[in-house]
């Protein structure tokens, strides 16, 4: 019989090891710190979805088109692996009458994302999202405060030098006219585009400045700016954003090409990166507002702005930086029995579990190899169990760091532990 090979995770994603997640742990609770600190709840969506709801949002972006995990159930429903969490926290706030209680509602979500891309460092398959919404109002205050959440987040995990590109690509009002001059613009530069350009370039144009293809980089200096041609209110509500990011000491770089790849955009769109990078593989997070996405869906028209932030690129930037994390030992106390003491071993680590965190090593090794493993553990103490002391009810507390032992009763273990 041929051995067969052991099998390994699917490509593109990755084990989390224990090893990795202090860092997690920190990145995750620094950002439901932040969420709290400016009022905003969590929310739990699920990971699969109707594939509609991800495709009537997109369907002419590479994470909808190209990149979404599609499938159909036993059922026969056609379902996806949620790309990103947006769809599902507007779909969701609808669906529990979010939209009933005091607006906007001011909501976060962290969990896993799907995209089937081509995976490399800082690129996963399944990747993890750090999602913020505030659904239910079109103030440009909103914008600002979700921009705010994403730059205190990132700085307060040691990732203060940042750059953000911020931009605005207008709305229903004043966008289509927009389109008309970037068609008129680029239809005579068509065949030196790529084919994915060609064909947008009549049904998404928007997605043409967005296009990282060599190629088609030098027509995108001349194009025209959608800044130039904002409406009344667009021309506002991007004064008032810049005013109120101004006011809150955050810097922008502005980018009039800046239009981000999934197309539910309407107004601000942002995006940041670590302040020495290029190139959109490298965002740490990105968003903007998207008045037209709860219509798409099929729900009363309800005005919307958020981000997203990928904690896998924010934990290994995190890394890069050399910021410390300081992992907590597995367990403060380990148990060593002698062989055959394993009833009582695991009654003391009971009694002194009643104060710490306490492991127990029943393998069959000698002691010498026991103390080592405690050393690697991390553990501040260890107990010694002998049969004599078992007979005894007493234990050896031996505190790792100065190397004293003391025999210790142990009921008394609690407090010479506390
Ligand atoms: P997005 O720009 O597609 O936006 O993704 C946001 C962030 O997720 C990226 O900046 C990046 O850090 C991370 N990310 C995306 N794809 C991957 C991947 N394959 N591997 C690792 N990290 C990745 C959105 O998802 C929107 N829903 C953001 C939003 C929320 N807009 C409004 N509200």
């Amino acid at each position: 019989m041929p051995r067969s090979e052991p099998i390994k995770a699917v490509r593109g994603v990755r084990d989390l090891l224990p090893r990795d997640r202090p860092l997690w742990r920190a990145a995750e609770l620094a950002a439901v710190d932040v969420a709290r600190r400016f009022g905003y709840e969590e929310i739990t969506t699920p990971l699969i979805e109707h594939a509609e709801l991800i495709e009537r949002v997109g369907e002419d972006t590479d994470a909808v088109a190209k990149e979404l995990y599609r499938f159909e159930d036993r059922g026969g429903r056609k379902l996806a692996l949620r790309p990103e969490a947006t769809a599902g926290v507007v779909r969701a706030y609808f669906e529990g009458h979010l939209n009933q209680e005091p607006q906007p509602a001011r909501l976060y979500l962290i969990g896993p994302m799907f995209r089937y891309n081509r995976p490399q460092k800082g690129r996963y398959r399944q990747f993890f999202q750090l999602d913020v919404e505030a659904i239910g109002s079109g103030s440009p205050a909103l914008d600002a405060e979700v921009i705010e959440i994403a730059i205190t987040w990132l700085h307060d995990l040691g990732l203060g030098e940042v750059r953000m590109d911020l931009n605005t690509i207008g709305d229903a009002k004043c966008r289509p006219a927009y389109l008309d001059l970037l068609r008129a613009y680029y239809r005579p530069l068509k065949d030196k585009l790529h084919a994915d350009c060609q064909r947008r370039l009549e049904t998404n144009p928007l997605l043409l400045l967005d296009c990282k293809v060599p190629q088609c980089q030098p027509f995108k200096v001349d194009a025209p700016r959608i800044t130039d041609h904002l409406c009344e209110e667009c021309a506002a509500a991007w004064a008032a954003v810049r005013r109120l990011l101004d006011a809150a000491g955050i810097e922008y770089h502005l980018d009039p090409y800046l239009v981000r790849g999934l197309d539910y955009y309407t107004r601000t769109v942002f995006e940041i990166y670590p302040a020495r990078a290029g190139g959109s593989q490298d965002a740490l997070a990105g968003g903007g507002r998207y008045d037209g996405l709860a219509e798409a869906e099929g729900w009363p028209p309800t005005p919307g702005v958020g981000f997203a932030s990928g904690l896998d690129r924010v934990t290994e930037m995190v890394k890069a930086v050399g910021v410390e994390v300081i992992a907590a030992p597995a367990a403060d106390v380990l148990v060593l029995p002698d062989a055959g003491l394993e009833v009582a071993a695991a009654e003391v680590a009971r009694i002194c579990r009643a104060v710490r965190s306490v492991a127990v090593d029943y393998e069959a090794k000698s002691l010498k190899a026991k103390m080592r493993s405690a050393n690697k553990l991390g553990a501040r103490w260890v107990v010694l169990l002998s049969a004599e002391d078992v007979k005894q009810r007493t234990a050896q507390l031996k505190e790792m760091a100065s190397g004293d032992q003391v025999a210790v009763a142990w009921d008394d273990l609690p407090a010479r532990l506390a």
